[in-house]
C-alpha cells in the first residue's frame, strides 16, 4: 500500500472548489503512453494549469499499471523540472468494480471514477457507497456516474443515451458520499458521437450536432448547488485532424464532436472537471499520418512520435487556455 501523499499527487476536492468558484474546469486528460504524459505536462506547466491525469482500465492493461504509476510520479517530477509545480491529480477513469478502485488507492492514486452507470440504480448506489467508504479511509475523492453516455470505449460501450435524472442526483450524492458527480447531458466518447441523421449541416457541409442539454445541467445544478460536476466524452473532434487522417490515407467517415463553444459554457457552470481522450488521439495520428505520406523514407520513431508529441500539447494548450479556462489557476 502506498499513499498518493508521499508521491506528491493530491486530490481532486480543493481543485474542484476553486474551479467552480472561479467558473472553469480542471482538463482530466488520459495517457497510456509516455509522449502523452509529457505534452499534458508540458502543456499544463507552460499555461500553469491544474491536471488530472486519467488512467484507463484499458490503459493499465496496455502500459502495465506499475509503469503507468511510475510514469505518473515522474510526471510530477518532471513538472518541477520544467519550472512549476502545478497540482496533479492521479485518477482511475471508468472504473468498473470495487477491486479495480481498490486496488488504485492502494497503488497510490488520488482519486477514482465508480461507473456503475449501466447497473440499475440501488446497485450503483451500493456499489459508489462501497468504493467512497474505502476510499475516503486515505482522503482519495470519488466520482460516480448518472445516466449513460452513448459510445465507444474499451470495456463499455452504448449505443444510445440515457441521459441523467435531475430527479436522482440528490439522493445518489447523499447515499453514496460521492465527492462528485458525472452526468449524461448529451456528450459521448468516442470520435463518433453523433449519427449523421441526428446532426444539421453548416453552410460548409459540415455535420453540425445537436446542443448539449443545458436544461438537464441546470436542473441537476438546482438541485445539488455547487456540487462539482463532471463531463466524459467531451472531445470536438477537430475537423482540420480529421481531414489531415482522411488526406494521407485515413478513413474516418463522419467524425463529429462537441462543439468547443458549448464546453467553455459547460466549464463556467458546476461543471468542473472535462475529460477529453480522443482529441488527442486524433492529434496524433493525424501528425504521424502526415510524417509517414511525406518522409516514407523516416523509420526513426522519435522523427513520428516527436511531431506527435509536439501537435498534442498544441492541442492541450489549446484545451487549456480557450476552452476549460484554467490556465494561469495552478
Ligand atoms: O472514456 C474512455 C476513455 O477515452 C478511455 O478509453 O478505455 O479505450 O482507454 P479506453
Ligand atoms: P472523449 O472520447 O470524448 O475524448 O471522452 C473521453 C472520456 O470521457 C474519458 O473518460
Ligand atoms: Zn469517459
Amino acid at each position: 500500500m502506498v499513499s498518493y501523499k508521499e508521491l506528491v499527487f493530491v486530490n481532486s476536492r480543493e481543485l474542484f472548489k476553486k474551479a467552480i468558484e472561479g467558473k472553469y474546469a480542471i482538463p482530466a486528460f488520459n495517457f497510456n503512453n509516455m509522449e502523452q504524459m509529457q505534452a499534458i505536462i508540458q502543456a499544463c506547466v507552460e499555461t500553469r494549469s491544474p491536471v488530472i491525469l486519467q488512467v484507463s482500465s484499458g490503459a493499465r492493461k496496455y502500459a502495465n499499471q506499475t509503469l503507468l504509476r511510475y510514469m505518473a510520479q515522474g510526471a510530477c517530477e518532471y513538472a518541477k523540472e520544467l519550472g512549476c509545480n502545478i497540482p496533479i491529480v492521479l485518477h482511475l477513469d471508468h472504473g468498473n468494480s470495487f477491486e479495480l478502485c481498490k486496488s488504485c488507492v492502494d497503488y497510490g492514486f488520488s482519486s477514482v471514477m465508480i461507473d456503475g452507470s449501466a447497473l440499475p440504480y440501488e446497485e450503483n448506489v451500493e456499489l459508489a457507497k462501497k468504493v467512497v467508504d474505502y476510499a475516503h479511509q486515505y482522503d482519495v475523492t470519488v466520482e460516480g456516474e448518472l445516466g449513460v453516455l452513448a459510445g465507444i470505449e474499451d470495456e463499455v460501450s452504448h449505443e444510445t443515451h440515457s441521459y441523467t435524472r435531475p430527479e436522482e442526483v440528490e439522493d445518489f450524492v447523499k447515499k453514496t458520499g460521492v465527492d462528485s458527480l458525472a452526468i449524461s447531458i448529451g456528450t459521448s466518447h468516442g470520435a463518433y458521437k453523433f449519427r449523421p441523421e441526428q446532426c444539421t449541416r453548416n453552410a460548409e457541409g459540415r455535420l453540425v450536432p445537436p446542443p448539449l442539454r443545458f436544461d438537464i445541467l441546470k436542473e441537476v445544478e438546482k438541485r445539488i448547488p455547487g456540487f462539482p460536476i463532471v463531463l466524459h466524452g467531451s472531445s470536438s473532434v477537430p475537423q482540420q485532424y480529421v481531414d489531415i487522417i482522411n488526406k494521407f490515407g485515413g478513413k474516418l467517415e463522419a467524425a463529429v464532436g462537441i462543439p468547443e463553444e458549448q464546453l467553455r459554457k459547460a466549464a463556467e457552470s458546476a461543471v468542473c472537471k472535462i475529460n477529453i481522450d480522443s482529441d488527442g488521439r486524433l492529434a496524433m495520428t493525424a501528425a504521424i499520418r502526415e510524417v509517414f505520406a511525406e518522409k516514407p523514407a523516416e523509420f526513426d520513431p522519435r522523427k513520428y512520435l516527436g511531431p506527435a508529441r509536439d501537435e498534442l500539447k498544441k492541442l492541450y494548450m489549446h484545451k487549456v487556455v480557450n476552452v476549460l479556462g484554467s490556465a494561469n489557476k495552478a
